[in-house]
């Protein structure tokens, strides 16, 4: 139901007008990574839209808050809803109207480029963090953009693999996070780069007609990711409504370079790719640049709305009905904010950027996501242990991965910054090894400065030398991830495996603290006293680092991925990824992650939901409260103050036909914290999806019988069992 305004508006645009409406344009602010024009005459703004998932991208300074795997991994989406709330304020202030998050494709390939930027390889976390940020995100009045939509999880590729994957695996793995994040009122959606099971997602008719907007009742605007087009008549008919940024790609390099800047060389280069559109013997072309390891699109490719969008409609090859829902799902999501009359939500706060309660919210979602994995008591340090911080980037937060998520931030604190702060013992410093570089899709187009820094005065001596004289060596380790690559190997890039070795050797209480985007590779796990995940923390990193480590916080995240050697993944088969000839089977079906350890009983290096507190905690007296619902009371056993994750996982009766099922789904969670010594009774609500499947011929299915529900600290942790019966 389209309001009045929205109807008048729509009698009242002209062909022209509603075609402008149904693309991006370069920003007149240089700011914002897209732009929609408005039409001026029908007092209809202009709309900014701004990235992303970990902060606001502009250019200027925003919050740089951590990475979306920090915040699942604290396992409490009310944290995710404050983020939310607060990223909408960032925009807010920055006049941006649309925000480019959440991220939210499942962790299928521990891989994966962009993993950092999404929140677990289960959907119901998934889909609950997603909702959570939607949520936050629109009570600012801002609209709110899960993507990518969908099965976009590799970024190998990404622009034209096609994910084949049945239905019912799409239903239950890759589907329920975007319902969720649709259910929650998301304004917008972003559709994937990839094909699914053949077709491109950005004009996938029974993904974003028949499901998203039929099925589910999405009213908001379908938008391309960047560039992610291969048709105009395809996409407008397939349910795409706004195709962005919707420049060409002579824009895309003055945009780049800045307007009247284009160089000779680029003027030439562009002449060239018009006479040979494929030719990669241009190194220095900024568009071949965009083809950066094979992971973004080609801008030259899927036409333009603003050309080709008029044509078709007035040739009847997108019906002028199409074209009048493109264009109203726009103007109502402007009308939904107060948009169009100027009066914003009246209940939407005020932009802020760089708060206070920003930077401390930082910080707090950094410190609930650090995720203790192994402690043999070296932790927490006392206040008085001389320590050495040792690492190839100690000296810089690890603000995040590469791509579009990138947020610079006011200020920052390093691992240096952050236990100097806090240490009352001794600190000393030694990189040890070359800095390990930021990567990022990006420097095709702003080569890094640093990767020419001068390294020559470090070395794994010095590292040896300040670990020895230290009470407690701590190593700060990191990888490289970006959006449009992913990580060829879960091993520690450069020296740091050595480096870890020769601390471990030469002192054993080394702990070690990883800046990763998932899963790495630990092959001295043996040799360390402790090994912290603390995920990329964002502009806080020091001083949340210092914060756990020195036990001021309990670490209080679990893991939302499952820790493995890389050959045992599901995905550990060149057919399943990268895929073979252009597609990625989905052969692994419904067992990813921690269903398929569970299934083929593997053992993980760190098993989905783990994670220690510095508290100890017992389990006991579960009961079902009703049939979605359980109880069950937890004690804090320590004489510290601690935090747990309390986790339900629903094994569910065989299905018919030998269906195939997962041993068991994680159905839900609730972090709790309790002082030393305190009880408490915890409920915990059940996703209806864990206790079902879907089913081909009769959609969602419950099978009757007894539900057991197994309930503990993870996924292989689990003291209490309670039946069901449905
Ligand atoms: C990314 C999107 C992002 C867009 C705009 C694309 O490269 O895939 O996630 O929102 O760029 O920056």
């Amino acid at each position: 139901m389209l309001s009045d305004t929205v109807e008048r508006l729509l009698s009242e645009l002209t062909l022209t007008e509603k075609v402008r409406l149904t693309h991006g344009a370069t920003d007149t602010e240089g700011a914002a990574a897209g732009f929609v024009p408005g039409v001026e005459r029908l007092d209809i703004p202009a709309v900014r839209f701004s990235d992303g998932p970990l902060g606001v991208r502009t250019d200027e300074p925003a919050t740089a808050f951590p990475a979306s795997t920090a915040l699942s991994a604290s396992f409490d989406p009310e944290l995710a809803r404050a983020f939310g709330r607060s990223l909408g304020r960032e925009a807010l202030a920055r006049d941006q109207d649309v925000l480019l998050g959440p991220g939210l494709n499942l962790v299928r390939v521990p891989h994966c480029g962009r993993n950092f930027e999404y929140y677990a390889e289960d959907p119901v976390v998934t889909g609950r963090f997603a909702a959570s940020v939607v949520d936050g995100i629109e009570s600012t009045g801002v609209v709110a953009t899960p993507k990518h939509f969908v099965a976009n999880n590799q970024e190998t590729a990404r622009a034209s693999v096609s994910a084949e994957v049945d239905e019912r695996v799409l239903r239950e793995l890759y589907l329920p996070g975007f319902r969720d994040a649709v259910e929650a009122g998301a304004g917008a959606v972003m559709s994937s780069y990839n094909r699914v099971n053949g077709t491109h997602a950005s004009e996938h008719e029974e993904l974003l007609t028949e499901v998203l907007k039929d099925e589910w009742g999405f009213d908001g605007v379908v938008m391309s990711d960047w560039f992610g087009t291969e048709s105009v008549v395809g996409t407008a008919n397939g349910g795409l409504d706004l195709q962005m940024p919707g420049i060409s790609a002579e824009e895309l390099v003055e945009s780049m370079s800045g307007p009247g800047e284009e160089s000779e060389a680029e003027q030439d280069a562009g002449d060239e790719r018009a006479q040979a559109p494929d030719s990669d013997d241009a190194p220095d072309d900024p568009i071949d640049g965009f083809g950066y390891a094979d992971g973004m699109p080609d801008p030259r490719t899927g036409g333009l709305y603003r050309e080709e969008l008029a044509d078709a409609v007035e040739a009847g090859e997108v019906p002028e009905s199409r074209l009048d829902d493109m264009v109203g799902r726009l103007l109502t999501q402007l009308d939904r904010h107060g948009l169009l009359d100027g009066s914003r939500d009246a209940d939407a706060p005020e932009g802020a950027v760089d708060t206070p309660e920003h930077r401390d919210l930082a910080e707090r979602i950094a410190v609930r996501g650090t995720v203790l994995l192994d402690n043999d008591g070296v932790l927490p340090l006392s206040d008085d242990a001389d320590v050495a911080v040792v690492g190839p980037n100690v000296d810089e937060a690890m603000l995040g991965g590469g791509g579009s998520s990138e947020t610079t931030p006011f200020a920052e604190t390093s691992p240096v910054d952050g236990i100097e702060a806090r240490a009352e013992g001794s600190v000393s410093v030694a990189r040890g090894i070359p800095r390990i570089e930021d990567v990022s899709l990006f420097d095709a187009f702003e080569p890094d400065d640093e990767a020419d820094a001068d390294d020559s005065d470090v070395s794994i001596d010095d590292a040896v030398a300040a670990a020895e004289d230290a009470d407690a060596a701590l190593v700060f380790v990191r990888d490289q991830a970006t959006e449009a690559a992913d990580r060829e190997t879960l091993a520690l890039p450069g020296d740091q495996d050595d480096l870890v070795e020769a601390v471990a050797a030469a002192n054993d209480r080394t702990v070690v603290v990883a800046n990763t985007s998932g899963p790495f590779a630990m092959p001295w796990r043996e040799d360390v006293a402790a090994v912290v995940a603390e995920w990329y923390p964002g502009q806080a990193h020091g001083s949340a680092a210092a914060a756990v480590l020195y036990g001021d916080s309990d670490p209080g995240g679990r893991l939302p991925v499952t820790f493995a050697p890389e050959d045992e993944y599901p995905t550990a088969d060149e057919r399943r990824y990268p895929g073979v000839d252009g597609a990625a089977h989905y052969d692994e079906g419904l067992l990813v992650g921690y269903r398929h350890f569970d299934a083929t009983d593997g053992e993980p290096t760190y098993p989905f939901g783990h994670g220690r507190s510095y508290a100890t905690f017992e389990y006991r007296d579960a009961e079902a409260v009703d049939e979605s619902t359980v109880a069950l009371t937890v004690e804090n056993t320590a004489d510290r103050d601690g935090r747990t994750v309390v986790q339900a996982y629903v094994d569910s009766p065989a299905a018919p036909d030998d269906l195939d099922r997962p041993p068991r789904e994680l159905g839900g969670f609730g972090s709790v914290a309790l002082d030393a010594g305190e009880s408490r009774r915890v409920t915990l609500d059940l996703d209806e999806r864990a206790f079902g499947r879907y089913d081909d011929a009769d959609g969602w299915t419950v099978d009757s019988g007894a539900h057991v529900v197994s309930i503990g600290p993870s996924s292989r942790d689990r003291p209490l069992d309670v039946t069901i019966e449905r």
